[in-house]
């Protein structure tokens, strides 16, 4: 089967990528299989250092160990200071997607030069009060800009609003240089917020809790992130 990267996934579709920050951790096979059934695009793996953001989560045996039980590309987050070094290990684990954040203490054109190497698509993040400046000279060397909609480092946060006319912001500059670009959007997305951050411009919508702790299923919540297509620009 061809691998399905990002930089093959339409940008003017909505894509549903469940944050397994909130799923039960104690059953992650069974928790990736209710997600896939219920319609997810991609599944967003959180790396935090406890450096960058002050929280801990997984590494490298956790997401080779779910590769072999999930046929989702995995779009994943690096939240650490120093993402370069651990760039490879993440590839070699069945990363599709590698997102590191522009405030990290690295070069962004060598983190880049990193994941190409191995062949994954390439994502770089903007916490919520980062301008979309940080990232404008890179927009034609990337296949998505992720929009943190929250301060990085935990789930179930109340989204920022204020974000929103970044996300706008991005699309209007990637439009004219990259147009496939994905914009991303993480933090507080909901079947309320979506109704904000998809009229700006975002396609791919991160959802933990929303998705994972939906009383009504995933399946109903994913439904309700993907209605939002037609309020694409
Ligand atoms: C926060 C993470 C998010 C988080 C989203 O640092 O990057 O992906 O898990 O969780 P919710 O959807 O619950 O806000
Ligand atoms: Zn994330």
């Amino acid at each position: 089967m061809e691998k399905l990267t990002v930089d093959k996934m339409d940008p003017k579709k909505i894509l549903v990528a469940p944050s397994l920050l909130a799923a039960d951790f104690a059953n992650l096979e069974s928790e990736l299989k209710r997600i896939e059934d219920a319609g997810a695009d991609l599944l967003h793996l959180d790396i935090m250092d406890g450096h960058f953001v002050p929280n801990l989560t997984m590494g490298p045996p956790v997401i080779s160990a779910i590769r072999k039980v999930s046929k989702l590309p995995f779009d994943v987050h690096l939240m650490l200071t120093d993402p370069i070094k651990y760039v490879e290990p993440f590839c070699k684990a069945g990363a599709d997607l590698i997102t590191f954040h522009i405030e990290c203490d690295n070069d962004a054109d060598d983190v880049i030069a990193e994941i190409r190497k191995h062949g994954v698509s390439v994502g770089i993040s903007v916490k919520p009060k980062t301008p979309a400046s940080a990232i404008e000279k890179y927009l034609d060397k990337i296949d998505l800009v992720l929009v943190m909609s929250v301060e990085p480092g935990f789930g179930g946060q109340s989204f920022m609003s204020e974000v929103v006319p970044k996300i706008a912001e991005i699309r209007k500059m990637a439009n004219k240089v990259n147009p496939a670009i994905h914009v991303e959007v993480d933090g507080g997305i909901d079947g309320k917020t979506v109704n904000q951050v998809v009229p700006a411009g975002a396609n791919m919508l991160v959802a933990g809790t929303a998705v994972f702790r939906a009383p009504d299923g995933a399946k109903a919540a994913i439904e309700r992130l993907h209605a939002a297509q037609n309020q694409l620009p």
